[in-house]
């Protein structure tokens, strides 16, 4: 058998087919449920009990935040019940309207005007987020926007991904952020973006072109033959899906657009508040992470750490009902548009799709289920 660390991190990846085998029970979602040729694979050096320690009901943060407008009370209640069923507990941080935002807190570099003022709200929202983590001293968290969605099988997911993790920190094994002890996702990160409405990896960003194939920052911990992935034709992002289908991407962050959900360390945190508030804010909040992760990586700089999940696990939901009610960011659609069913890119067993499923202990509903499924 080859070594988990050479094998995770060569181009033989390309040729080893890891199959992910999910075996669905309805009331279990631990990694055992995973065929055992897998599971041996990777039991070599991690410590299992540590993966296991994804699937409480944090999945293995010190805690879970969501960002909301306290009126939304419509999101908070479908939110509180879809974390309920996939067995999770998030705790609630109050989001805020752009208008409230008094002139005088803005950051250095902020322009008003061209910052949306619904966009002011949404980065002032996650600011509180972050200031919490700070000022609680919370060693990981992680944050969500109150309109997420993900599969069903979200706990699965999480112990591939935090072994993906653990494989990209590898190469600094004994380099640990003082303030994470033990997390099942390593301890020597800033950031981990779970959630984005796509990205581009980032040796295909211009200033990293010249950089040689073995440069650590291409460097992928990939997961084939991976079933919560939608089939290419449904999967959304900048990777091409018809070449590499059902696979899913731990990797080095590039450039993200959007930020449904990332998991903040205490360190990361910190970097955040700083960059993007004390000391200035640089534009949109998304773009302002993305260019945090992207523009202060090296250690002469911030040394930002940050790793992306690609395809994302979490996505926005675009709920039945008025195409309006998206978003309190942008005004969508016309005045009455009306979406009869509720959708989401790139989730196979849609959480929210399968409320009663989940309650009455159903099979799940596929989201693509009229396509062709390998
Ligand atoms: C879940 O595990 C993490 C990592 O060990 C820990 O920090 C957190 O407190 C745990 N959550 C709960 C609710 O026990
Ligand atoms: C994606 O990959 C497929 C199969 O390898 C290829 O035929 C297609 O041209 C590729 N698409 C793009 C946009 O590169």
């Amino acid at each position: 058998m080859p070594q988990p660390r050479s094998f995770l991190f060569t181009a033989t990846i390309f040729s080893t087919s890891i199959i992910f085998l999910f075996l669905y029970a309805p009331r279990s979602h631990l990694l055992r449920d995973y065929s055992s040729h897998v599971l041996h694979s990777y039991s070599e050096h991690r410590r299992s009990d540590q993966i296991e320690l994804v699937t409480n009901n944090t999945f293995g943060f010190q805690k879970i935040f969501a960002v909301g407008l306290p009126e939304r009370s419509d999101k908070r209640d479908a939110l509180a019940l879809i974390s309920s069923l996939t067995g999770f507990k998030v705790d609630w941080i109050d989001g805020v309207k752009g208008q409230s935002v008094p002139d005088k807190v803005l950051p250095y570099g902020v322009d008003r005007v061209k910052l949306w003022e619904n966009n002011l709200g949404s980065w002032r929202g996650h600011m509180n987020a972050v200031r919490t983590i700070v000022e609680q001293r919370i060693n990981t968290a992680l944050i969500l926007e109150d309109d997420v969605d993900w599969d069903v099988r979200l706990k699965s997911q999480l112990q591939i991904i935090a072994h993906g993790t653990q494989a990209l920190q590898a190469i600094a094994p004994s380099a640990s952020s003082p303030d994470i002890d033990n997390s099942p996702y390593g301890n020597y990160w800033d950031l981990i973006w779970l959630g984005h409405c796509g990205e581009v990896f980032p040796e295909n960003l211009p200033e990293n072109l010249d950089k040689p194939a073995s440069d650590p920052i291409s460097r992928k911990f990939i997961i084939h033959a991976d079933t919560t992935v939608p089939p290419p034709q449904h999967a959304h992002g900048f990777q091409n899906f018809t070449a590499e289908p059902y696979t899913r991407w731990v990797h080095v962050t590039g450039g993200p657009i959007c930020t449904f959900a990332y998991a903040l360390s205490l360190s990361g945190a910190r970097k955040v508040f700083f960059d993007l508030s004390v000391d200035h804010l640089a534009g949109p909040f998304d773009n302002a992470l993305a260019g945090l992760c992207r523009w202060e990586r090296e250690e002469e700089r911030m040394g930002m750490r940050c790793l992306s999940v690609t395809p994302p696990v979490f996505v926005h939901h675009k709920a039945k009902g008025k195409v309006q009610g998206d978003s309190d960011i942008q005004d969508f659609g016309g005045n009455d548009e009306t979406r009869k069913k509720g959708y989401t890119e790139n989730v196979v067993w849609s959480a929210r799709d399968n409320v009663r499923e989940l309650m009455l202990g159903r099979e799940m509903k596929n989201q693509f289920e009229n396509t062709e499924v390998v």
